[in-house]
This record gives structure tokens, sequence and C-alpha cells, in this order.
């Protein structure tokens, strides 16, 4: 593995190009990291190589969805498989109903929907909770990330209007007297409480079992759905963080892992609510997407969901617990549960990225580290490794490497 690679040199020639066809040569803000991101060539199991020939361990797994990492052999069989028979029909198909029986078997929710990403999934989950409820407002928690549409993203952000505003009320997470007071005056017209159990980008600290007892029995009192957001959560329990809570929310939302590394999203809940999208209902809502279900996302997510069953579910997040006590023994200051691990160093987040890709490996841009089932304990050692050396490069004091830690 190559060391010390200057930073924003690992791009081969395609910044130059990528640059006059889009805003800083791409089309993620997620995946932006300056002066210029590197260029994926190839994945393979839990390595990525970009377009100057740099190999890493892939701890980012395109922001934890790739469960198997890339090229998963029994995904790319059922895919070829798939791509023989059609990719996309004005018609529905049997895989979808496949995906659909799995997620209920493991979830426990009886009804789903399937959409191209995990924020249309969330844009779904609130059209639904907005007519079934006939309410308008969402109440949702700062700092939790649900996607990009306007009523889950910080409402002072550019482009919000004044309208979508007032639909909206956003409450720091686990601000028990902001929401009672909140729920108290307004808890009549809102739809839904959108919540995210263990929000990345808000430090990914798993959230109060009492506080979110709380908003549960709160919400119920009210006639306000419930909406848990398991889009990247889904993947520490068979029915998701949920269920570790011993609440039932409403609806659920779910994305990444669930289409084994092609666009999804999914709403999941009751018939009761979900009826709302019933074509012959009153007032029925219309939700289209033309690639909405696609059966190559389907049969994908079929094939990683089967292959991820509770027994290896377990195994991943052992590796994850391990890999968190590693950091922790190390002096890394580290959040997270199971296979989700974040460094919460408080280092610039460019500076922290750049540190650990120069030394062999990627990680989300925030400090996110989401683990694979090709990885084995050695890709841990090695995470460990680089992940600590890479905070020490920029934080000297912050993390030391005691003898016989990594192993
Ligand atoms: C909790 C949560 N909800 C929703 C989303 C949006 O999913 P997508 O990027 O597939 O639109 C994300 C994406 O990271 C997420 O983490």
């Amino acid at each position: 593995m190559q060391q010390n690679l200057p930073r924003g040199s690992s791009s081969g020639n395609l910044t130059e190009r990528a640059n006059r066809v889009m805003v800083r040569g791409n089309t993620r803000s997620t995946v932006f990291v300056p002066p210029h991101p590197p260029y994926a060539a190839k994945g393979e199991g839990c390595y990525v190589t970009d377009a100057a020939g740099h190999k890493v361990i892939d701890a980012n797994n395109n922001y934890t969805a790739l469960i198997h990492g890339h090229s998963d052999p029994d995904i790319g069989d059922a895919v070829r498989q798939q791509l023989t028979s059609g990719t996309a029909f004005g018609l529905p198909t049997e895989v979808e109903v496949q995906l659909a029986e799995l997620l209920a078997q493991r979830t426990g929710y009886e009804r789903w929907r399937f959409s191209n990403s995990g924020t249309e999934a969330v844009m779904t989950a609130i059209r639904a909770a907005r007519a079934a409820t006939g309410r308008d407002i969402v109440l949702r928690f700062e700092g939790s990330y649900h996607g990009t549409s306007d009523p889950v993203v910080a409402q002072s952000a550019a482009g919000i209007t004044a309208g979508n505003r007032q639909d909206v009320i956003a409450l720091p997470q686990g601000d028990w007297d902001a929401f009672d007071e909140a729920m108290a005056q307004h808890g009549r017209n809102i739809a839904a409480v959108l919540i995210d159990l263990m929000p990345n980008r808000a430090g990914l600290q798993p959230a109060s079992h009492k506080f979110v007892r709380h908003v549960r029995e709160v919400t119920q009192q009210l006639g306000v759905l419930l909406i848990v957001d398991e889009v990247i959560t889904l993947r520490i329990a068979l029915g998701g963080l949920t269920e570790e809570y011993s609440i039932t929310p409403d609806l659920v939302t779910v994305g990444k892992i669930i289409g084994g590394g092609f666009p999804v999203g999914a709403v999941g809940g009751p018939e009761r609510i979900l009826k709302v999208f019933d074509p012959l209902g009153s007032r029925s809502v219309g939700w289209g997407g033309t690639f909405s279900a696609n059966p190559i996302s389907m049969i994908a997510g079929k094939v990683a969901l089967e292959k991820f069953d509770a027994t290896r579910i377990e195994a991943l997040n052992a590796k994850g617990e391990h890999l968190k006590r590693l950091l922790e023994k190390a002096g890394v200051c580290v959040a997270g549960r199971g296979s989700l691990v974040r460094i919460t160093e408080q280092l610039p987040a460019d500076d922290l990225w750049w540190s650990a890709y120069e030394r062999g490996l990627l990680i989300g841009t925030n400090g996110l580290i989401a683990l694979s089932t090709p990885m084995n304990n050695e890709h841990i050692s090695e995470i460990a490794r680089i992940s600590i050396a890479a905070v020490k490069h920029l934080k000297p004091s912050a993390a030391h490497v005691p003898q016989g830690v990594i192993n």
C-alpha cells in the first residue's frame, strides 16, 4: 500500500475534465473533499483502487450501503441473470414481492413501498403521514441527516422556502423540555415526528432509551405518527436498531444495504397508514417512480439480505465492537455501535480523511467507518492501525499505540 501520498494527487487526470462539466468535479456533496477527491476506478471485496492506482481498505462502503463490500459474487450472479431477463418494466415484478416479503419477515412491518434512495423513502413516509393524519407539521431533530428533501434539511439552508419552514419544527435530540413544549403547543397539528436512533452526522451516539420511549408515548397520545429512519441502522439488527428500544414506530424508512449496492429506499408500515397510496382508495396519494422497485435493485437487495442473517449481523457487529475497543485503548475518541464506528476526534474533517486515505484507508468525510462482511480480523487490525496513525499524525497527543493492542 502506498504511504504519504500528497493530498489531492490521487485523482489521475480526471479532476480537470470533471471540473469542466460538473461543479467541483462531482455530483455528491458527501464525497467532496478539498482540494478535490480521488476518483474510484475499481472495487474488490473490501478494497478500492483509485484512478491513480492507490489501493485502500474501503471502510466507507458507499456510506454504509455495501454490506458485502464490492463485487460480491452472489449478488453479481443474481444481477447478471436478471440482466438477461430485463432491467425495468412498466409492470411490477415478482422480485419486488420477494424483497417486500423478506423485509416484512425481518422487521415485522406488514406493508412496503420502494423508491430509489433513502431520501425518497423519507419523502414517501412524510407524505404518507401527512395524508393519513391530515396535518402538516413534521418535527425532527437537529443534526440528524435524513437525505436532501426540503422538510428534513436545516431550515436555514439556501433554497428552503418560508412556506416550508412553517411546516417544520427542528429540536435538539434528547431535549425533553423542548420536545414537551413543542408537542404541547403544536401537537394537534403535527403529522409526524421523525427520528434517527443513532444519527451519524450528529455524532453516531445512540439516542437515550428513556427519551425515545417518551417520544413514543407522547406521539401516541396526540395522534402523531412516529417515523424511525433506519436507512443506516438497519444493518445493526434484523429489525433495525428499533428492536433494542422496545417501541413500535408507525413507519420505518430503510435504504442502503437493502439494495445490495444498487439504488434503493423503502418505507414500511401498517396497512392502516400505507393505504393512503391505494390507487383505488378515496383521495389516494399518487406516487410513481420510473425506476422504483426496478428488478436489478430488488434482486441485488434480496441476495444481500439473505446473506446477512442474524448470525452474520452479530459477527460483523462484534468486529465493530472490537475495532472500537482497539481505538479507545489507543486513546482515540470514538462513537457508534456494532458495525458502525465513528472517529469523533476534534480534528478538521478533511485533514482526518486525507490522513487516513494517504495511509490506505477510505472512511466517511466525517470519520465514519462502516464495516463489510469481507473484512476479517486482519482487516480490522489494519483499520485500527491506520486510524490511530492518521489521528496521531494530526494530533500527536491524542492517540498512542500501546504495546500489543493491534492484533
Ligand atoms: C439516516 C439517513 N436517512 C436518509 C438518508 C438518505 O439516503 P440516500 O442517500 O439514499 O438518499 C441517509 C443517507 O445517508 C441517512 O443516513
